[in-house]
């Protein structure tokens, strides 16, 4: 069945990406972001890549009205909720601020969809529920551990989600745990552009081999790993988004086997060192990214790595993409974003 699905926060990085599938799926999609983190210029490219029936709403998630207005205006079928501040380290010096935004937002999209009988929700969690895991690959039957408030919002999430399916006889949902999503549109349209210094390994990679950072940071080289440095489940964001498209059309499918509400992971159940992921990066870009070994991240686990059969067996999903292509994607973004930004700096010294 093909549906239309309202996207929040469809202009981020996994959201735009997700709407792309969604569109070249056959889907309609209507996009609503207030763009507090993320960029109007992403939504704007999404037609140029995948074009379809797409609609862009300016609009804050945590106005349940404004959701239950656009959830009947556009005659919505499901949800994928995406929006929310994900952070961890911001998360750790501002916990208020991750439970208003992360949890309001949350209660406000499940609140409009029960008043208009929206009853289909795919909620974007994240494997950091695990916190570090004791045996790999990690099952979604792994006991969950938070060590920071982003993680908890997750967590809390999910289990508010629990509840309002409890109390709505048709509501169904999945709460799909993100590995470490990595990589952009082949395209280069798309990508990932944190603002500010990137926490993450591939895009601070990414910005060393584009000549803005001088050297990555690896964080510990003492871990109990192939090389002694972190081990993570990099999943290429496309496979992702995919992931997303084959969870909601699993929910819109109504077939027997779909339960008020699963927890999914997606991954590739293929872990890479941080010095693998450097040389693989390096290969992609033609030239040696420099990096230091410096002491491990405090929180940061020594490794990480999905059991993704669950997601093959409730909705047929299977990641396409390795981490070389993870690497050429992501490096092709960041060289594009790099000449965007140059050109219009060019454009500013032109204009003096
Ligand atoms: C990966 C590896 C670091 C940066 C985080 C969030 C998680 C999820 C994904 C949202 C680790 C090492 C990193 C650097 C390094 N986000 N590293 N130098 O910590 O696994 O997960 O992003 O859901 O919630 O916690 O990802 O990319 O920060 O780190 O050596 O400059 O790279 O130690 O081993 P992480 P990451």
């Amino acid at each position: 069945m093909k549906g239309r699905i309202l996207a929040t926060g469809g202009a981020g990085y996994i959201g735009s990406h997700t709407c792309v599938e969604l569109l070249r799926a056959g889907h309609s999609v209507v996009i609503l972001d207030n763009f507090e983190n993320s960029d109007r210029e992403v939504a704007a490219r999404i037609p140029a890549i995948a074009p379809g029936d797409v609609r862009l709403v300016e609009g804050d998630v945590r106005d349940a009205r404004l959701v239950a207005d656009v959830l009947t205006q556009h005659d919505c079928d499901a949800v994928i909720h995406f929006a929310g501040k994900k952070a961890v380290g911001e998360s750790v010096a501002d916990p208020l601020l991750y439970y208003h935004d992360n949890l309001s937002g949350a209660v406000s999209v499940l609140s409009a969809m029960r008043s208009v009988g929206c009853d289909r929700l795919v909620f974007s969690s994240s494997a950091t529920v695990y916190g570090a895991a004791k045996v790999l690959p990690i099952p979604e039957t792994a006991p969950t551990s938070i060590s920071n408030p982003y993680g908890r919002t997750k967590l809390m999430t999910e289990e508010i989600i629990d509840d309002t399916a409890a109390a709505m006889p048709d509501f169904r949902a999945l709460s799909l745990r993100y590995f470490n999503p990595v990589g952009a549109h082949p395209s280069a349209l798309i990508g990932e552009n944190p603002r500010g210094v990137p926490n993450n390994l591939f895009p601070y990679i990414a910005q060393t081999a584009a000549g803005l950072r001088d050297a990555v940071q690896v964080y510990g080289s003492d871990y109990d790993t192939a090389d002694g440095t972190g081990s993570r489940d990099y999943i290429h964001v496309v496979d992702l988004a995919r992931g997303h498209v084959a969870a909601v059309e699993h929910l819109l499918s109504d077939s027997a086997n779909v339960l008020p509400h699963r927890r999914v992971n997606l991954g590739t159940g293929t872990g890479a060192t941080v010095l693998q992921v450097i040389r693989a990066f390096s290969e992609a870009c033609g030239f040696d990214v420099p990096y230091r070994l410096v002491p491990r991240r405090p929180g940061d686990a020594a490794a990480s790595l999905a059991d993704p059969s669950l997601a093959r067996s409730l909705f047929g999903w299977t990641p396409s993409f390795g981490l070389a292509e993870m690497c050429r994607d992501h490096w092709r973004f960041q060289s594009a974003a790099t000449a965007q930004r140059d050109v219009g700096l060019l454009g500013l010294v032109a204009a003096q």
